[in-house]
């Protein structure tokens, strides 16, 4: 019999901690319908203390999910516990996940407690979770500096006190992925009640070691490991979920456990993540790369010609590769739309954004004829914001000459009032965003702009990610059109918006 490797995912949660890659409530549960479509173990929903945004996004995904349990993450205090509890009462299934740190260094520094109060709390703190669940995970937050022998004492006190997971993170990315197996290997042993328990695996990437140390921790009985998509997360991100699942997936003959994901919707995700967050995936990525099935060299393409496992050990088609749905034209009517968006995940609120989304859809297919599901997450994701939106791009006239000065002319809306202005720039889209500027002067500086091509073909939807700072705080703003100018000044207001919507959020882990 093979053991079952529990998939955790937390691109909703640690994920959310990349700076410029927060989520709202509706993004969040379109995420999360397609991790239960996939068929993830646990999806760990947010930080609902963070701030009440993040109280009602757990609360919707919790409240919407039926095929995972919903996690959500709380400080060992009563107040997160509790706000926790509360934003996962609707949930099936569900999951309290508490964590103190346990490194003389964030004892010490961060937290100012001794060992022996950081245990006590930690003890507390399962017993307030489980006045709401008996799904209880315990993390002692940078396990990976941590001394064993205080390690082995917490542990075995919380699992004494009701906790059913023992989370085993490396948060700062440091260990080794030989040392931390037998960290793994060590805790179950020497722990007396470990076998009550399932060990689990939280790795950052830090020295690019997250997707090895967890397999490490996995051969050495680790039975869940948490992970996500694309490997977004906190600084250089997290485990990346395609990898794990499909190192354990391909190398059957190494690993005693399987996973039940069903890896044909692991693309898929890895592009609505890429498009909600405006992460674009570098194309030598592992499994979603858009290099990562593509063969250069003549004497590799003869080889995957003549027998594919010469060069390939896994099948593009088996993570979702080629899997673009034709699935609507110009002559489908508002039904099969309404019903393709509901088999996508997307409810829409009200009448009103079912109506501006279905023309919005037309105008594009009457563009592009062939509308992939690339192409509707899109539209879904310029649509989201309509409701609470304080700048909209009305209309955009640009010119463009060989040998003369671009020129852009703008009329934009703020909060319902029309503003126009025009401005020359290196580039048309040097010029949109200088007139943008004209206008609203937002003080901002431009992190990043990257345009992708959303399907396949010149016809295809560009999608551009804008990303602003100001006085240190980051967003990110994405657009998509058939012209990548208009889908430009989408995404350079998008960010704005962004800027003046979201609220301060508390971060777990300062
Ligand atoms: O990296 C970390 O230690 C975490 C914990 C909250 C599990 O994200
Ligand atoms: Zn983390």
């Amino acid at each position: 019999m093979r053991d079952h490797l529990i998939i955790f995912d937390t691109t909703l949660r640690d994920g959310e901690q990349s700076p410029g890659a927060s989520m709202t409530k509706e993004e969040k549960v379109r995420i999360a319908r397609q991790l239960e479509r996939m068929g993830v173990d646990v999806i760990e929903a947010g930080f609902p203390a963070a701030s009440n945004g993040d109280f009602e996004a757990v609360k919707a995904v919790a409240d919407t999910i039926k095929g995972s349990v919903v996690c959500g993450l709380a400080r060992a205090t009563e107040a997160d516990i509790r706000r926790t509890g509360e934003a996962l009462i609707g949930a099936e299934s569900a999951r309290i996940h508490t964590f103190i740190a346990t490194s003389p260094i964030h004892m010490k520094k961060k937290l100012r407690m001794s060992p022996e109060q950081v245990m006590e709390q930690a003890i507390k703190a399962i017993k307030w979770a489980s006045q709401y669940t008996d799904n209880i995970e315990f993390s002692p937050e940078d396990a990976g500096r941590s001394e064993v022998d205080f390690l082995c004492r917490i542990l075995e006190a919380v699992i004494d006190a009701g906790a059913t997971t023992l989370n085993i993170p490396d948060t700062v990315g440091y260990t080794m992925p030989e040392q931390f197996g037998n960290l793994i290997r060590t805790l179950r042993e020497r722990i007396p009640n470990s076998d009550k328990v399932i060990f689990s695996v939280h790795c950052h990437n830090d020295l690019g070691l997250a997707v090895a140390n967890s397999l490490s921790a996995v051969m050495n009985g680790a039975r869940q490991v948490e992970c996500t998509i694309n490997g977004l997360g906190e600084r250089a991100g997290n485990a990346a979920l395609e990898e794990v699942v499909m190192a354990v997936r391909t190398r059957q003959d190494f690993f005693p456990c399987d996973t039940r994901i069903d890896t044909t919707h692991i693309v898929p995700a890895s592009k609505l993540v890429s498009g909600i967050t405006g992460f674009p995936v570098q194309p030598n990525k592992a499994i979603v790369g858009a290099n990562a099935f593509a063969h250069e060299s003549g004497i590799h393409q003869d080889g995957v010609l003549k027998h594919r496992e010469t060069y390939e050990i896994m099948r593009a088609e088996d993570v979702g590769w080629g899997a673009n749905k034709l699935l609507l034209g110009k002559h489908s009517g508002r039904n099969a739309f309404r019903s393709r968006l509901l088999e996508l995940g997307v409810q829409l609120e009200s009448e009103e954004m079912l109506n501006n989304t279905f023309m919005r859809f037309k105008e594009l297919a009457d563009k592009k004829h062939e509308i992939f599901d690339e192409d509707l997450h899109a539209l879904i994701s310029d649509e989201m914001p309509f409701m609470q939106e304080r700048y909209r791009l009305l209309a955009l006239t640009i010119h463009c000459e060989t040998g003369e000065i671009p020129y852009a002319n703008l009329v934009i809306s703020e909060d319902g009032k029309e503003l126009r202005a025009e401005s020359d720039g290196s580039g048309p889209v040097d010029a949109t965003f200088r007139a943008i500027e004209k206008i609203l002067a937002s003080g901002t500086e431009l992190q990043l702009f990257s345009v992708n091509n959303i399907t396949s073909g010149t016809d295809s939807q560009g999608e551009v990610t804008v990303r602003l700072q100001k006085s240190g705080r980051i967003v990110n703003g994405h657009g998509a059109d058939t012209d990548i100018v208009v889908a430009s000044a989408k995404a350079y207001l998008g960010a704005l918006n962004n800027l003046h919507s979201k609220l301060d959020r508390a971060h777990p882990q300062v």
